[in-house]
């Protein structure tokens, strides 16, 4: 038996609901809000759309960057009147912001998110909380110290495809869940793109097992409802850095422009070039540097395995030269499985839907529908957005996440990375504090 189904909007109430501690649901007056790191992610997702969206409710009061120009460039961009500052502590003192926006560089957050809580501020930090387990621990501490909030920005959880996924799992139509694949392609351009940034090197990205795949790992915690208990890890570089025969510093200057299938002309995006190519001469960052660096230190290929506090074992890659950018997911479970698989950006496959596939054992095979059509990681940011700064306060897929989550994320990247050190599984209990949950209520 075949069907087909059609859904406009993802999804009805999910069973369990939960209201969830927002930022903003008391306060009639507007919250000062200050941001550090003004680069394509702080302007592009919480600059311009939150004052243009959200400025009866919120205002500026600072931003801060490490570099002056990029910093001047976008307070130009969001058309703001707030100081700006190169000195975050100053910013702090003077601005004393309600809410801090974390959008630096991934290795950086701890800092300014522990600080940050230390003079008064709730956090809104993108993803990745932080990198490593020691700065996971020490963000914990200080949130209890302080009595103030962390929220981490995962963005993947408010796709209606994801949404409607979630909601499948929830509705015992699959059984108990005993098992999932998981397996993420970033094509050549995207992929790509990692590794001509800051995020090429480890000590400032964690690894892409933290700053990419963590999302993913939430996605896994998320839709399973529950915590990780134990990670074994495989990885290595075999495609980008040294794996070629030329290199270049960046793109521009490069002598191997003509032969070079990675070659990007960074001025082509007027946008990249205010804020990068504009601001190079301040902290002499490339933003097209060069995808055959030697110093390129992270795996392009990652296998990770994963056994969750519930018993349900998952099998994860990431793979970054794809040919074509998109996922494929499966939920096995004792009544059937659900399916579901995107493949963004295609030519020649532009169906304005997305499909998930339900298989029930013994009996009939359904194909939903989601539309697609919306911008911003699947309509994600926009859904977040409007989550953090105007709540309905209901949550009812649980998609406000707190430093909990955002912990937990990271830590299966973590755990992956050190066990591709060490040849050995690493349990999630001896990383920090917390000790993982079968059950998430
Ligand atoms: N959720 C998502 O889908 C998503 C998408 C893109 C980026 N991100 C996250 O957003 C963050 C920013 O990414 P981006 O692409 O905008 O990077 P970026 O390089 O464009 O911006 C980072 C900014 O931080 C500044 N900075 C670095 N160190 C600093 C310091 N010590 N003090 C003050 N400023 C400092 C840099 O000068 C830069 O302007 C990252 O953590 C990234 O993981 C999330």
């Amino acid at each position: 038996m075949y069907r087909r189904s059609f859904v406009k909007q993802a999804g009805t109430v999910a069973a369990g609901a939960v209201i969830a501690p927002h930022l903003l649901t008391t306060s009639a007056a507007k919250k000062r809000i200050a941001m550090v790191g003004t680069g394509i992610r702080g302007t592009g997702m919480w600059g311009t759309p939150v004052v243009q969206e959200f400025s009866d409710l919120v205002e500026f009061v600072g931003l801060c960057d490490i570099n002056p120009g990029r910093v001047q460039t976008a307070k130009d961009m969001l058309k703001l009147n707030c100081p700006v500052y190169t000195d975050f502590d100053k910013m702090m003192k003077e601005a004393r912001p309600e809410i801090l926006i974390v959008t630096t560089v991934d290795a950086t957050h701890s800092e300014f998110i522990i600080k940050g809580m230390e003079y008064g501020a709730d956090i809104v930090t993108e993803k990745p909380m932080t990198t490593d387990e020691k700065q996971c621990q020490a963000i914990l501490d200080a949130e209890k110290k302080t009595g103030k909030k962390v929220r981490v920005t995962f963005n993947y959880r408010y796709a209606p495809h994801r949404q409607k996924i979630y909601e499948l799992l929830r509705s015992g139509l699959i059984g108990t869940i005993t098992s999932a694949d998981f397996h993420w392609y970033l094509d050549v351009y995207h992929g790509a793109d990692y590794f001509r940034r800051w995020h090429r090197l480890r000590e400032k990205s964690g690894s892409l097992l933290v700053h990419k795949a963590s999302h993913h790992f939430d996605l896994l915690n998320w839709w399973l409802q529950s915590e990780p208990e134990e990670v074994f890890g495989y990885g290595a570089l075999e495609f980008y850095g040294k794996n070629n025969s030329f290199r270049s510093s960046h793109c521009r200057p490069c002598p191997y422009k003509s032969q070079c299938r990675f070659y990007w002309d960074v001025n082509k995006d007027p946008e990249l070039v205010k804020l990068y190519v504009d601001n190079e001469k301040y902290d002499g960052y490339h933003r097209d540097g060069c995808v055959w660096k030697e110093d390129i230190n992270i795996f392009d290929k990652m296998a990770v395995q994963i056994k969750y506090a519930n018993k349900v074992q998952v099998s994860y890659s990431l793979t970054t030269y794809s040919p074509y950018e998109g996922y494929r997911i499966a939920f096995n479970g004792t009544k059937g499985r659900i399916e579901a698989w995107i493949r963004e950006k295609q030519p020649w496959d532009e169906a304005p839907y997305d499909e998930i596939q339900v298989t029930t054992i013994f009996d009939k095979r359904e194909l939903i529908r989601i539309p697609n059509n919306e911008v911003g990681h699947g309509g994600g940011d926009a859904r977040l957005r409007k989550d953090i700064f105007n709540p309905d306060g209901k949550d009812i897929y649980r998609q406000a996440a707190n430093s909990r989550d955002g912990a937990m994320a990271i830590l299966i990247g973590i755990a992956a990375r050190n066990s591709i050190y060490t040849g050995k599984p690493v349990r999630i209990s001896d990383l920090t504090s917390l000790k993982p949950l079968d059950k998430l209520s």
